[in-house]
């Protein structure tokens, strides 16, 4: 082998290592399972939750119901999202995973969001759902999906889910892979923050005016 191509092999082993090391999730469980302690209430602040003693474990507490029921979707954007995360299902503490139930009204919107810190792969189980997603390069790839098609949104990415029955309401489960995927939705963060983005910047990043900023934080509730 040429000193060449020993040398451009090393470079794509190093880059494969890299990538590989940036590809983690959450970070790897050092035992079995340790069920959320989401009764006390936490005197230190740690990456994830505390494992309750292992000799008090039961069954129960690898099960929920919590996506069993439809979330109401009498709001401003027509849809629910319902979480199965630590908080009702404790033993979902440190295995890097979220689930969540997604009901969307007839012509419901899930809005544009990202997840910081997770991958979402979505199943439609009733109904029709539009989704997409955006690239870094401006590039969106969009689907209809039909009961039992899935998606995936890779993570970080801005991504929607729109439901264009006039009639029927649509439903979708999701799995998010860490315990804490994160919500940022892009219209409520560039509109609704707390304090409020300075109108300059709006006005600047959107072309708009200022009264359309105020408009637009009006119709948001921002
Ligand atoms: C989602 O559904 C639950 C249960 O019906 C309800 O309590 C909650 O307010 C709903 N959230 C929104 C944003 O509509």
């Amino acid at each position: 082998m040429s000193t060449i191509t020993t040398t451009s092999l090393i470079h794509v082993l190093l880059a494969l290592a890299i990538m590989l090391g940036r590809a983690k999730t959450d970070p790897d469980p050092l035992q079995d399972y340790c069920i959320a302690d989401t009764k006390s209430a936490p005197s230190i602040f740690m990456n994830g939750m505390p494992c309750i003693n292992p000799a008090l474990v039961a069954a129960s507490m690898f099960a929920t119901s919590a996506l069993a029921r439809p979330g109401s979707t009498v709001n401003q954007f027509g849809f629910n999202v319902t979480f199965a995360n630590t908080a009702n299902l404790p033993g979902l503490n440190t295995m890097g995973l979220t689930m969540a139930r997604v009901d969307i009204a007839p012509q419901g919107f899930v809005v544009p969001h990202s997840h910081p810190r997770a991958s979402e792969v979505t199943i439609c189980l009733k109904g029709y759902i539009c989704v997409g997603f955006v690239d870094t390069s401006g590039h969106l790839y969009t689907q209809i999906l039909r009961p039992g098609d899935s998606f995936v949104f890779p993570r970080g990415l801005i991504h929607y889910l729109y439901n264009p029955d006039y009639r029927n309401p649509a439903l979708a489960v999701a799995g998010l892979n860490s315990q804490n995927p994160g919500a940022q939705i892009a219209s409520l963060a560039m509109f609704a923050s707390t304090p409020e983005i300075p109108e300059e910047v709006l006005k600047k990043a959107f072309k708009i005016t200022g009264q359309e900023v105020a408009r637009i934080r009006g119709n948001l509730g921002g």
